[in-house]
C-alpha cells in the first residue's frame, strides 16, 4: 500500500515538474480570427509568455469551427496532434473515446477544478473519470446585439416577445435601416435559430427537441411554427446576407447600417474591439421570449495525448486557462464569461455582469441548455444535419415550413 502510494506520488511529481528537456512551446489550433477574438486571444498568449512558453499558432477562419475541425481531423490522421485545440462539447467527447486525448487528472486535482466548474461543463471536458480538456469559457447564444443610436432614432424599446420583436424590425425597416443582420452560412442561420426555437416552444420544448432529439418534438406543431417564426425574421435580412462572416454582420450594428443581430456572446468582443460601450453605444438583451433561460456553448481546449517532453507545456496552458486571474481577464475581452462559478463579475461590463447571473440562474433553476447548433445538443453528425436543413430553409431550397420539418426528422434519424 504504502508502496502503491509512493509510485503514485512520483509519478504525480513526474508529471508536474519540468525537465531541461521539455519542450518550451504551445501549438494551438483555434478559429479565433476576428478584430475581438483574437484581442482576447492575446491575453492567452501574454500569460504564457511569463511563464516562458512561445506560442506556434494554428488558426483556420471560419466561425463556429466547422473549417477548424476538418484541419484538426487532417492533423490527428497524421499523428500530428497540437498541444491543445479549441473544441465545442461532443467534439472532445469523441475525440476522447477515440483514445486520442490526453489526462490532465492530476491537475484537475491540484487545482481542484471540480469544485469551481459548472457541472454543465464537466459532462464535456471530463471522459471516462479523466479530465481531458480545459473550459475556458461560458458564451450564450440567445441575446440580441441592438445599436442604440438606430434604437433612440426609431423609438423602440425592449422587445420581449417575438411579436414584439417583428413590430421593432417593422419600425427599422419603415426608418430605411436594413433591420436584421444575418451572415448567411449555416451554423449562424442554425444559431440563430436555436433562440427562435427556445421562444416558439419555451424551455421545455427546447430541451427536448434539441438535447434528447425526441421525436415528437422534433415533428411537432411546433417546430412547425418555429420554421414559421424563422421565414417571418428573414424578411427582415437585406439581400447580400449570403456566405458573410458573422463578425461583419456585427460591424453592419457596430456602424448603424442595421438595427440588430442575434448572435453568441461573441459578438459583444467586436463590440468591445471597437471600444463600443453597453448602455450608450448598444444594448444586448435577451433574444424576445427567452429570458430566464440559456442556451450555452463553452469553448474548450481539448488537451491531446501528446509525446512526454510536451506535456509540462500542455499543463502550463491548462492551468493558465483555468486560473481566476485569466478567467476574468479574457472572458472580459471575448464577451463569453467564467467557465468557474468562483470568479468575481467587479471587471465585467454590463451585460457580461447580465450574463454571469443568467447563467448561475438558469444553471440553479434547470433551464440551462446546450446549444445544438454549437455543439453542445447532440453529437457533431446530428449538429451538421440540422444545421444543412435550416440553411436550407434559409436560402429557399426547402420552401415549406412542413418539408423543412419533414427533412429535419429525417436528417437527424440518419446521422444519429
Ligand atoms: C465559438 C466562439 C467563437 C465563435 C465565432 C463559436 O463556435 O464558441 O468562441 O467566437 O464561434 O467564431
Amino acid at each position: 500500500m504504502r508502496k502503491l502510494f509512493m509510485a503514485t506520488a512520483f509519478l504525480a511529481a513526474s508529471a508536474l515538474t519540468a525537465h531541461a528537456d521539455d519542450v518550451k512551446e504551445v501549438q494551438m489550433l483555434h478559429w479565433w480570427t476576428s478584430g475581438g477574438e483574437a484581442a482576447a486571444l492575446n491575453v492567452l498568449k501574454q500569460d504564457l509568455a511569463k511563464e516562458g512558453y512561445a506560442w506556434k499558432d494554428v488558426p483556420v477562419a471560419g466561425g463556429g469551427g466547422d473549417a477548424a475541425m476538418t484541419a484538426l481531423k487532417a492533423m490527428v490522421a497524421a499523428g500530428n496532434y497540437p498541444t491543445a485545440s479549441q473544441m465545442l462539447g461532443y467534439t472532445v467527447l469523441d475525440y476522447a473515446a477515440a483514445g486520442k486525448m490526453g489526462d490532465l487528472t492530476e491537475t484537475a486535482i491540484a487545482e481542484g477544478w471540480d469544485k469551481a466548474v459548472p457541472a454543465a461543463l464537466q459532462k464535456f471536458a471530463v471522459y471516462d473519470g479523466k479530465w481531458v480538456a480545459a473550459p475556458v469559457n461560458v458564451h450564450s447564444v440567445n441575446w440580441l446585439w441592438i445599436n442604440k443610436a438606430v434604437m433612440d432614432k426609431i423609438g423602440g424599446t425592449e422587445p420581449k416577445t417575438f411579436d414584439e420583436f417583428i413590430a421593432l424590425l417593422d419600425k427599422a425597416k419603415a426608418a430605411g435601416v436594413t433591420p436584421l443582420a444575418l451572415g448567411g452560412q449555416n451554423w449562424q442561420e442554425a444559431t440563430m435559430f436555436d433562440s427562435v426555437v427556445l421562444s416558439t416552444g419555451g424551455p421545455e420544448f427546447y430541451k427536448k427537441a434539441f438535447n434528447e432529439l425526441d421525436e415528437e418534438s422534433l415533428k411537432s406543431d411546433t417546430m412547425k411554427k418555429s420554421f414559421d417564426n424563422l421565414a417571418k425574421l428573414k424578411e427582415y435580412v437585406d439581400p447580400n446576407f449570403s456566405g458573410r462572416d458573422w463578425n461583419l454582420a456585427t460591424a453592419m450594428v457596430i456602424k448603424g447600417d442595421a438595427l440588430v443581430q442575434v448572435m453568441g456572446d461573441w459578438a459583444k468582443g467586436e463590440f468591445k474591439a471597437a471600444n463600443k460601450v453597453p448602455g450608450t453605444d448598444f444594448l444586448c438583451y435577451r433574444f424576445p421570449g427567452t429570458d430566464g433561460s440559456v442556451i450555452y456553448n463553452s469553448d474548450m481546449f481539448g488537451m491531446f495525448d501528446v509525446p512526454a517532453d510536451q506535456k509540462a507545456a500542455q499543463i502550463a496552458l491548462a492551468k493558465a486557462t483555468l486560473s481566476k486571474s485569466f478567467q476574468s481577464a479574457f472572458n472580459v475581452v471575448k464577451g463569453s464569461v467564467p467557465a468557474r462559478t468562483d470568479v468575481p463579475d467587479t471587471d465585467f461590463d454590463a451585460c457580461g455582469k447580465k450574463g454571469i447571473a443568467d447563467l448561475k440562474a438558469a444553471n440553479d433553476g434547470g433551464t440551462l441548455f446546450g446549444s445544438l447548433a454549437q455543439g453542445y445538443g447532440a453529437p457533431p453528425a446530428v449538429a451538421n444535419a440540422y444545421k444543412d436543413v435550416v440553411s436550407k430553409f434559409v436560402h429557399g431550397q426547402i420552401t415549406t415550413s412542413e418539408e423543412a420539418v419533414n427533412q429535419l426528422v429525417q436528417a437527424i434519424d440518419d446521422a444519429k
